[in-house]
């Protein structure tokens, strides 16, 4: 006998905060979801990332951003470049791993919601002190960040930019396995991360080809030459539990805000 679902679980979503976008994926990205942000250089992943932090935190919400390409100071620097007032929000750099306390008081102190941002040069800190040679320290270092933010913030919001950046600094004996049991791991803090992906043009959206079915979901961006000018392209190529619209969308960015446009038709230039 086949048992009915009678109880349909309300699933509760988080926004990208593009403007276009979510209103094609039932609003956005189902908490809990671990999303491959994939695309190729220079396509506002890290942006795109950034802002649904941001947004989150002018909310109250306590967010990790993993920063493994960019410094801290380069990150904020591109951030405000981008108009996003973030004085309006807590950044929150952890300088070092030994005083995580100190960031977490100060996340915990008042209303404001905040960025916490662990940036290549903090964690390559705590490498030098865990034993040599252990090429598995730098995704152990970042799951402990994790699992801290997690228990002592409920922090459930994570960035990690980049995966291509982690496979670089790991040297992973078997990559295959780490990264099944890094999605695992993700699943099993109950936390929603936004995994960023470095891809080329030759239509993958991840790089070990594994990435993509162990996601929940990718969104894809992209530069498109169009007569004689580049457009800023972006879909949704999958996205579990969502009923989503698959066509490609133009991606403006203007006054502090992404907008996703012209779905499925050729962008008026
Ligand atoms: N208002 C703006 N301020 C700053 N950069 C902007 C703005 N609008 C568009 N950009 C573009 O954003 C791009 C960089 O964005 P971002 O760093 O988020 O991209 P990325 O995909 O993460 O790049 P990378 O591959 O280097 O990690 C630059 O190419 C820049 O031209
Ligand atoms: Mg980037």
């Amino acid at each position: 006998m086949v048992e009915e679902v009678s109880e349909q679980k309300i699933i509760r979503r988080i926004r990208t905060y593009i403007n276009g976008l979510d209103e094609h994926m039932e609003g956005g990205i189902p908490e809990g979801h671990a999303t491959l942000i994939s695309g190729t250089a220079g396509t506002m992943k890290s942006s795109v990332c950034f802002n649904i932090l941001y947004n989150e935190a002018l909310k109250g919400k306590k967010s990790l951003y993993v920063s493994l390409e960019q410094s801290y100071e380069s990150l904020v620097q591109h951030m405000s470049n981008m108009r996003l007032n973030i004085h309006r929000i807590k950044l929150l750099p952890i300088k070092d791993l030994t005083k995580i306390n100190e960031v977490v008081n100060k996340a915990k102190a008042g209303d404001t919601g905040s960025i916490i941002i662990a940036d290549v040069g903090c964690i390559r800190n705590e490498i030098k002190d865990i034993k040599l040679g252990d090429n598995r320290s730098w995704l152990n270092v970042i799951k402990n960040i994790i699992k801290k933010m997690k228990a002592d913030l409920n922090c459930d919001l994570v960035v990690l930019d980049s995966m291509s950046a982690l496979y670089v600094l790991s040297r992973f004996e078997n990559p295959r396995i780490e990264l099944f049991y890094l999605f695992e791991f993700l699943k099993s803090m109950e936390i929603t991360s936004y995994l960023i992906s470095e891809t080329t043009d030759n239509g993958a959206y991840s790089e070990l080809g594994m990435e993509d079915f162990l996601a929940d979901g990718i969104i894809n961006l992209r530069l498109t030459p169009f007569r004689r000018n580049i457009v800023r392209e972006i879909a949704i190529v999958k996205m579990r539990a969502t009923d989503c619209n698959n066509d490609i969308f133009s991606l403006e960015f203007k006054n502090g805000q992404f907008q996703a446009l012209y779905g499925g038709q050729n962008p008026l230039l």
